[in-house]
């Protein structure tokens, strides 16, 4: 008789049940960055809306920073550390090449052994994390996911570089996905773009570094390229995680962009015709650009300051390096 592979299936949905943010002490306005660049505060905030971004303190890893974040998210989804069973941390910005930041939050969480590993899909980390989770969950090789987006950006950014040095910042966010009575999370509308793999990037590999005694690699990112691609072809994206999930923009009760760019955002929502009632996530004026960590703060902050209402229907894009997207209707914890 050949062998037959038993299979599992899990919850017949998902959803998000708790969100955690953790922003850093330090904050820096524009006005400590200007110099080094020959900017000014009224360019930065003409030209992308950022007034202050956070900067992790000496020493503060991006493991620490994740440690908050999902203390907050497992509280406000009701769980212990114990009862989570897999952990999915999205970040570029982890100073080891190996091994994961994963393994190490799990064991300091008091986590039982759970699966955890590093995604890298830069500012479109979240999102991806959230559709995996979403399928561990319904797929049965998981039961709670705590999806992690973490930056400690300030490190890979160099302070001399004028298209760079004032959009970076630094934080965590963390959504705890679990099983559902109802569906909480659409499909999710993702991919990527790798002709294009050089518009934002580390700029030296490291084997690069070593060989030829470079400086430390920080990230270089070709402005107008990347604006024009996210304002040309990421609304399409985010139309169309709406229409799979079956939801209108009359219906949402809130627009969570990757927080990239202020006219990134209004140029988004213009294109979707996003109706004056919707709200809109507007992060990125006081915490910059934090790559994965973007839409997970940005969500929390929302929550917290009753912009958006818990358990309402929310559309979030993620959209980055790689170049690699990922759009999906969440609804809100
Ligand atoms: O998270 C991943 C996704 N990232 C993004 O989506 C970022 C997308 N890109 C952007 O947000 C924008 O391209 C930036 C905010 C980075 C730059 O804004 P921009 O309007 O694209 O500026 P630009 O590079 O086209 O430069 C416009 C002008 C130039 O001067 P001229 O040639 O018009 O005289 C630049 O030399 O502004 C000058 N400039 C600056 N001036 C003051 C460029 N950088 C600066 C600066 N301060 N930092």
């Amino acid at each position: 008789m050949p062998g037959v592979i038993s299979t599992r299936t899990g919850a017949a949905h998902a959803r998000i049940t708790g969100i955690g943010a953790y922003r850093p002490r330090r904050v820096v306005p524009n006005s400590e960055l200007v110099e080094a660049i020959d900017s000014s505060d009224e360019w930065i905030q003409e030209r992308s809306g950022i007034k202050t971004r956070h900067f992790a303190g000496e020493g503060e890893s991006v493991i620490d920073m994740s440690e908050f974040a999902t203390r907050d998210a497992l509280e406000m989804a009701g769980l212990e550390a114990g009862e989570v069973d897999a952990v999915v941390l999205a970040t570029v910005s982890h100073p080891y090449q190996t091994p994961a930041a994963a393994p190490a939050l799990a064991d300091r969480m008091g986590m039982d052994k759970p699966v955890a590993f590093d995604i890298s899909a830069a500012c479109a980390g979240y999102c991806h994390g959230i559709s995996l989770a979403n399928d561990m969950v319904r797929g049965g090789s998981a039961r709670n996911v705590a999806v992690i987006g973490v930056e400690r950006l300030s490190d890979f950014t160099s302070r001399t570089d004028r298209g760079t040095a004032f959009i970076f910042g630094d934080g965590a966010g963390t959504a705890i996905v679990s099983a559902a009575e109802e569906p909480g999370i659409g499909p999710t509308v993702w991919g990527s773009e790798g002709d294009k793999w050089d518009v934002i990037a580390q700029n030296e590999s490291w084997i690069d570094v070593h060989e030829q005694k470079l400086d430390w690699p920080t990230i270089g990112m070709q402005g107008q390229r990347v604006f024009r691609w996210a304002v040309w072809s990421m609304a399409p994206v985010a139309q169309r995680a709406l229409d799979v999930a079956g939801v209108s923009v009359d219906q949402l009760d809130a627009f969570i962009p990757h927080q990239a760019n202020v006219r990134i955002i209004d140029a988004l929502c213009k294109q979707l015709r996003m109706p004056e009632h919707v709200p809109v996530a507007r992060d990125i004026i006081d915490s910059a650009n934090t790559s994965a960590a973007s839409v997970p703060l940005a969500t929390e902050r929302m929550l917290r300051e009753g912009l958006a209402p818990r358990g309402g229907l929310a559309l979030q894009i993620g959209f980055g390096a790689g170049l690699s997207y990922a759009a999906q209707v969440i609804t809100l914890p």
